[in-house]
């Protein structure tokens, strides 16, 4: 709980969009009505500023290590995205702030119209067509029935789920794995834990045609996705990942597909952003490269939420979204 007055909050973020996140949270605490005194911190600067006015609050987006050690008073930590993996690396987050991150948020409409956009792109054939048509060869391939195509969907949390029913009402069989049990209707979901594959992981990977990965990084989940888990999905199965580069084991991913034991793989996310230039997926003919675009922060809908949940944590109220730091996400 923040006291009485003005509540003093960090912006931390990227110089040239400063202006406008500015701008969006100070009308939205207005309407909010809550008194707010606004700084603002470049995220590129790396170097602690001892002298710098202490905040309560802050709300940061790929923040420098300098921010937390200069800030010692925060209480409440906004990430101005879903993935918390890049503050949670940070040693000097202070772990007693309570950290939020952003959920939906617009996110979850964009990531499943990346989603289904990829599966259907591969599912219509229309990499395979592209490669034809560079040969002049016309050659028409068999399409499956959608209900025969099962698409798994790895992560079930509000952006999983949304991604999940997308697919469903697309008409695909649609499986679901998370670490919880959750109920979703149309959808076949599964629980457990991501170590073993003799369980109900290795079960819900059993045969899948595409296998859609919208996980949280954490220790749990890094290098999920590698040479015996993928080994479950049915011959030709197409890898789509829009959760983080972390889940992946690259050199396993680039050997299935070589071995054709993955037909396809739509990748928006890597271990190094951007993806370094020699990088093998760039010119993996059955690879799609996109640069970490499947949603992005959407300005209205963050700092609407982030202003609502500010009032709430003054009002003593419960936030939804807060990291369980053992957890990880
Ligand atoms: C984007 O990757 C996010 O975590 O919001």
């Amino acid at each position: 709980m923040s006291g009485l007055g003005a509540v003093r909050v960090v912006l931390c973020a990227r110089e040239s969009a400063a202006q406008q996140w500015l701008a969006g949270f100070e009308r939205a605490f207005t309407s909010s009505g809550i008194a707010v005194e606004l700084l603002f911190r470049d995220a590129s600067d790396q170097d602690a500023r001892p002298d710098a006015p202490q905040a309560n609050v802050a709300i940061v987006w790929k923040p420098p290590a300098a921010l937390f050690d200069e800030q010692r008073q925060l209480k409440l930590i906004f990430n101005l995205g879903a993935g918390v993996d890049a503050l949670t690396a940070l040693p000097n987050l202070p772990r007693d702030a309570t950290l939020v991150r952003l959920e939906d948020a617009g996110m979850a409409p964009a990531l499943g119209e990346y989603v289904l956009t990829a599966v259907l792109r591969v599912y219509r054939g229309f990499d395979r067509y592209a490669q034809q048509q560079r040969d002049a060869r016309w050659a028409p391939l068999p399409l499956a029935d959608k209900r025969d195509v099962t698409v798994g969907v790895l992560g079930l949390g509000v952006i999983g789920g949304a991604i999940a029913l997308r697919l469903r009402d697309q008409g695909f069989a649609v499986r679901g794995f998370a670490r919880t049990p959750k109920t979703l209707p149309g959808i076949d979901c599964r629980h457990g834990m991501l170590q073993s594959l003799d369980g109900a992981f290795g079960a819900f990977l059993d045969g899948l045609q595409v296998l859609v990965s919208v996980l949280p990084l954490t220790d749990e989940t890094v290098g999920v996705l590698n040479a015996g888990s993928l080994a479950r999905l049915a011959p030709g199965a197409h890898l789509i990942n829009v959760g983080r580069g972390g889940h992946l084991v690259d050199a396993d991913v680039l050997h299935l597909l070589d071995r054709g034991q993955l037909g396809a793989a739509t990748l928006d996310v890597f271990g190094m952003e951007p993806l370094p230039a020699d990088h093998r997926y760039w010119r993996h003919p059955r690879v799609l490269v996109t640069p970490h675009v499947s949603a992005v922060t959407e300005l209205e809908p963050a700092v609407a939420q982030i202003a609502d949940k500010l009032a709430a944590w003054q009002r003593g109220a419960p936030l939804g979204g807060v990291v369980d730091f053992a957890r990880g996400y």
